[in-house]
């Protein structure tokens, strides 16, 4: 089967696509057809050897990425009842999404429900699970609150927007003007370029700050939020900076890691399946177009989701 990796860290270029041995099926685990891998900020970071995620494998090189995944069940160990062969499944898992093929724990993944598209499932569980529990878990976003969301159009971005609405908070979206159209569409109530400064000084304070691009921009936009306020700073290599910054300002500021838990999933793709919850994806690369696929992300401007086609 064919599958992209890196043999060394560095730029787009790195990615090759390789003939790659089948593995054999453990009785607990399944193989998977894979139909579409999620495209993330973390798999060219980590693909250009930088932060945990390259930390992390730089002794398990060659190495393929892909974290968010979707495809269809080709066959079960003998030990796994939970699934058929053709079966649709989604999930978040610890790489090698970028191939024909993978083989992982039947319990690693989820069902896709019916009426659910294949694109949608495939673009929600990193991003989604990391808007849910930023938004929630870390920013503890009330009704009534107003949240800041910057990087509103990307992939976490458009996602938290929905969220955040579905929760009852006024939402603030930060974009460039081609994207406001859309995210008022998504539901934005408020929607300013970050490079408006006049707009921006306009802005009243928010309870919330969810910070999806961090650096000197998570740091300018800390006098946005209410004395006391929250901030959850998502980009990792800027998070001790900005959380310094916030606590300078009084304001109570944490980073944060997504995490994989599939019970949040499950809602999640619940929300896809009742309509409340869209996932945009804007492109669908061949494996062969890895190296344009990493480009794009590494443009950072991308709307919504990007995806790798099995
Ligand atoms: N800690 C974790 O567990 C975790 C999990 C997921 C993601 N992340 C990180 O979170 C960040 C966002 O991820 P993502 O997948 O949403 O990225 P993404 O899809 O690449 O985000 C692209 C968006 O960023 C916007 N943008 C670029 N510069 C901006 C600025 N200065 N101000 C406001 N918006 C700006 C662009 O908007 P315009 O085109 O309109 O300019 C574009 O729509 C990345 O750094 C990623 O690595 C961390």
């Amino acid at each position: 089967m064919k599958q992209l990796v890196i043999q060394a860290f560095g730029d787009a270029d790195q990615l090759r696509l390789v003939e790659a041995a089948r593995p054999a099926l453990a009785p607990g685990q399944i193989r998977v057809k894979m139909h579409y891998a999620g495209v993330n900020p973390i798999d060219a970071k980590t693909r250009a050897g930088l932060g945990w995620g390259a930390q992390a494998i730089k002794d398990k090189l060659p190495w393929s990425p892909g974290f968010e995944v979707m495809g269809s069940v080709l066959e079960t160990g003998a030990e796994v009842s939970r699934y058929r062969p053709a079966d649709r499944v989604f999930g978040l898992v610890a790489g090698g999404g970028y191939g024909e093929e993978l083989v992982v724990e039947a319990d690693e993944l989820l069902p896709v429900p019916a009426g659910v598209p294949d694109e949608m499932a495939a673009g929600l569980s990193l991003a989604g699970a990391t808007a849910w529990q930023g938004l929630t878990d870390h920013g503890a976003l009330q009704a009534g609150e107003r949240v800041l969301i910057s990087a509103a159009a990307g992939g976490v971005g458009h996602l938290a927007v929905q969220l955040a609405k579905g929760l009852g908070a006024t939402v603030v979206a930060l974009a460039s003007p081609n994207n406001h159209d859309f995210l008022r569409g998504l539901g934005a109530d408020e929607v300013i370029d970050y490079r408006n400064e006049p707009q921006l000084a306009g802005l009243a304070p928010v309870d919330l700050f969810f910070d999806l691009v961090g650096g000197t921009s998570g740091v300018t936009l800390l006098s946005h939020v209410k004395p006391g306020g929250r901030v959850v700073t998502v980009p990792t290599i800027t998070a001790e900076q900005i959380i310094a910054a916030a606590g300078a300002l009084g304001l109570q500021a944490t980073g944060m890691l997504r995490r994989i838990d599939n019970t949040q999933l499950e809602q999640l793709i619940q929300a896809v399946a009742d309509g409340s919850l869209q996932v945009v994806v804007t492109h669908c690369y061949a494996l062969a177009e890895g190296a344009a696929a990493h480009r794009q992300i590494e443009s950072g401007h991308t709307r919504g989701k990007l995806l790798l086609r099995g």
